[in-house]
């Protein structure tokens, strides 16, 4: 019996590979980025990346929407900005189509900086800004407007975080969105204290092996990061960035700057901080979690 050949099954589309892939999107950013080969085809390697930045740009788009809508005009800052996957992302979904709006990369390592600008200035990104700097410094940057109405920092290592934390405040932002990365002072403030802590409380016993120290330091941090904004006037949430599978590190901070201090939830959070400081042996890390008691309006 003679055999019949199978016809060859077609090669999938760039939809089929890349289902989030939007009408409008520039493939040749994507390309820049390594996303996509130059034949046109998904990069394994990266998709992990695209996809925790696609489901991070979901909660980021509505907020930009709604402080464009009040205020006719946003900016974006993400400190810790690497290759500036989510900076050019988000361009390229939502700024590029509107005449206004602003994003500003802030990243340390002045070689991916210029990488980036060079990448915005081929893709006519104009509103595209990069800055070479850490995120303490950006606070009394010149080349940043006094005013930044969405704060991102995705993986930014260790005390950046806090650090674009502590940025987003003094700028008022109405919006921040945090994926910490693994942050080691407060780890290392537990161990120092461990012996002391062992004979005060059993509750010490959380983090007395050193796994536990490490996890349950990166784990307090974020829950101290979360009073800090409450404290500072936030409403927070926290959610998943993307499966485990994917990420150890996915936790998603959401903070909305609120227009008024309802029951006073904010007393009661920088309460709350300062309890959970002083149960744990961390007093010393109080101005790591400085609350910002200015109450302006917000007015986006
Ligand atoms: C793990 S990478 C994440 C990059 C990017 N956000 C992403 O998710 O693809 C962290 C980046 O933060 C930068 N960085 C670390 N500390 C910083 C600081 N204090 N100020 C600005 N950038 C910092 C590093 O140089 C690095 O590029």
């Amino acid at each position: 019996m003679a055999k019949h050949k199978s016809p060859a099954r077609p090669a999938p589309t760039l939809q089929e590979q890349l289902p989030e892939l939007r009408e409008g999107q520039s493939v040749a950013l994507l390309q820049e980025l390594h996303i996509l080969t130059r034949e046109g085809k998904l990069n394994q390697d990266t998709r992990r990346k695209l996809k925790q930045v696609y489901h991070l740009v979901q909660f980021i788009e509505p907020l930009l929407a709604e402080v464009l809508a009040a205020r006719g005009d946003v900016t974006l800052a993400d400190h810790g900005a690497g290759k500036s996957y989510l900076g050019f992302i988000l361009y390229d979904l939502f700024f590029k189509s509107k005449t206004v709006g602003r994003v500003i990369g802030v990243e340390t390592r002045a070689e991916l900086v210029a990488k980036s600008r060079a990448l915005a200035a081929k893709l006519g990104f104009e509103r595209m800004d990069f800055l070479a700097t850490t995120v303490q410094e950006a606070l009394t940057h010149p080349g940043l407007p006094a005013r930044i109405d969405v704060v991102t920092a995705l993986h930014a290592c260790d005390t950046a975080t806090d650090d674009a934390i502590a940025f987003g405040l003094a700028k008022h932002a109405s919006h921040m969105v945090l994926v910490p990365c693994c942050q080691a002072e407060v780890a290392g403030v537990l161990r120092q204290h461990k012996a002391l802590s062992l004979s005060r409380s059993p509750l010490a016993e959380l983090w007395r092996h050193p796994l536990h120290t490490r996890e349950f330091g990166s784990q307090i941090t974020n829950v101290l990061r979360c009073l800090q904004l409450e404290a500072s006037g936030y409403s927070v949430t926290v959610t998943e960035l993307v499966g485990w599978e994917h990420s150890m590190k996915n936790e998603l901070i959401l903070a909305r700057r609120m227009a008024d201090d309802r029951h006073g939830a904010r007393e009661r959070a920088r309460q709350r901080l300062t309890q959970v400081l002083d149960e744990l042996g961390l007093p010393e890390l109080q101005s790591r979690f400085a609350v910002d008691s200015g109450a302006s309006p917000v007015t986006a």
